[in-house]
């Protein structure tokens, strides 16, 4: 505990000289700066060759700490009563007096924020007199970092410092919903559609890529590993990797296994983990076998799919 004060203390040190330092969430790392100071956010965009125009996340420490930088509603309460900590991003208006940078928003009237459950990264949100900016902490478009390594393989020591708070437990991005005007769902994540529907009590709509681009980083190749992948395989050749959803008996070098029991929550938690260890062979291409459109299930489907988008 004593070395996670003083690494705390170090995130302190640099994230007040304006520098950006990668923090571990329950999700995945997060690439984090001051939200309220634009010299440190545009850090965040350059390290990570991120498009300006594509809004970042802000982290809070608790509620009275938002409430000064964005309007709260019914919805967000209900949400934040049941969820928070934890893996769900919220779209809100920003008020008039926030402090938040405007590189942060891209200059829109709104704001993505989430309070996320690592007690590392709680502990340095309240120790911190502001906010924390934090996309993934990945270059722009590829596999999001599951653990300290993952963010020193995407950086190497560009980054000042690394807050090491052991492997994400969830090991994919938040649920980001939009309470702006009449909820709806913007990225599918760590928390299930369904589980959102009953505690709001109705069928939130859920806006996939092309129909409207409301996100920024939904409309292009992302999570990538950079080679194809293929979906809904059957049988792989001998220079593809094979991602599977169980164990099988029979097994082979080329396969890489989600789950041993086809425990889709299991899978979530390891597919980065299996792109990036796969990236890093020889691999021509990657196939997957069909993995069932349910829960987690739906969430590993739509990644899969934008990490193979031409
Ligand atoms: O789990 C997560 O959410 C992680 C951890 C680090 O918190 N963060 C994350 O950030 O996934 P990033 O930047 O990789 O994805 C944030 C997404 C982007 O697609 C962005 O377009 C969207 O949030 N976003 C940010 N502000 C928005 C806004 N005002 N309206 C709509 N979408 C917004
Ligand atoms: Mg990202």
């Amino acid at each position: 505990m004593n070395n996670n004060l003083a690494n705390i203390k170090k995130s302190i040190f640099f994230l007040n000289k304006n520098e950006c330092v990668a923090i571990p969430t329950e999700t995945v790392y997060g690439l984090a700066a001051n939200a309220y100071s634009s010299k440190s956010v545009k850090k965040i965009y350059s390290l990570k060759k991120r498009p300006r125009n594509n809004p970042s996340i802000v982290h809070y420490s608790n509620l009275n700490q938002l409430k000064k930088d964005c309007e709260i509603n019914k919805n967000f309460l209900i949400l934040y009563k049941k969820f928070c900590p934890g893996p769900i991003t919220f779209v809100l208006k920003l008020k008039k007096k926030s402090r938040i940078s405007r590189i942060v928003t891209n200059n829109k009237k709104t704001v993505a924020v989430r309070f996320p459950k690592n007690k590392l990264t709680q502990k340095l949100l309240k120790l911190l007199k502001y906010p924390l900016a934090a996309p993934s902490a990945n270059i722009s478009t590829k596999i999001s970092p599951v653990s300290k390594d993952d963010v020193k393989e995407e950086f190497g020591n560009k980054i000042k410092f690394i807050l090491d708070g052991g492997r994400s437990k969830i090991g994919l991005e938040s649920t980001i919903i939009s309470l702006v005007d009449k909820p709806r769902i913007l990225r599918l994540g760590g928390i299930e559609r369904t589980k959102i529907n009953k505690v709001l009590n109705k069928n939130i709509k859920y806006d996939r890529i092309n129909k409207k681009i409301t996100v920024p980083g939904q409309s292009k190749l992302h999570y990538s590993p950079g080679i194809p992948i293929k979906l809904n395989t059957l049988k792989p050749k001998s220079n593809e990797a094979f991602i599977l959803i169980k164990k099988r008996k029979k097994s082979y070098k080329n396969y890489y296994y989600l789950s041993k029991t086809k425990n889709l929550k299991q899978a979530a938690k390891n597919l980065y983990k299996i792109l990036r260890m796969i990236k890093n062979k020889n691999y021509k291409s990657i196939v997957v076998e069909r993995i069932p459109n349910i829960g987690f299930g739906e969430v590993i489907n739509e990644r899969l799919k934008r990490a193979s988008a031409k």
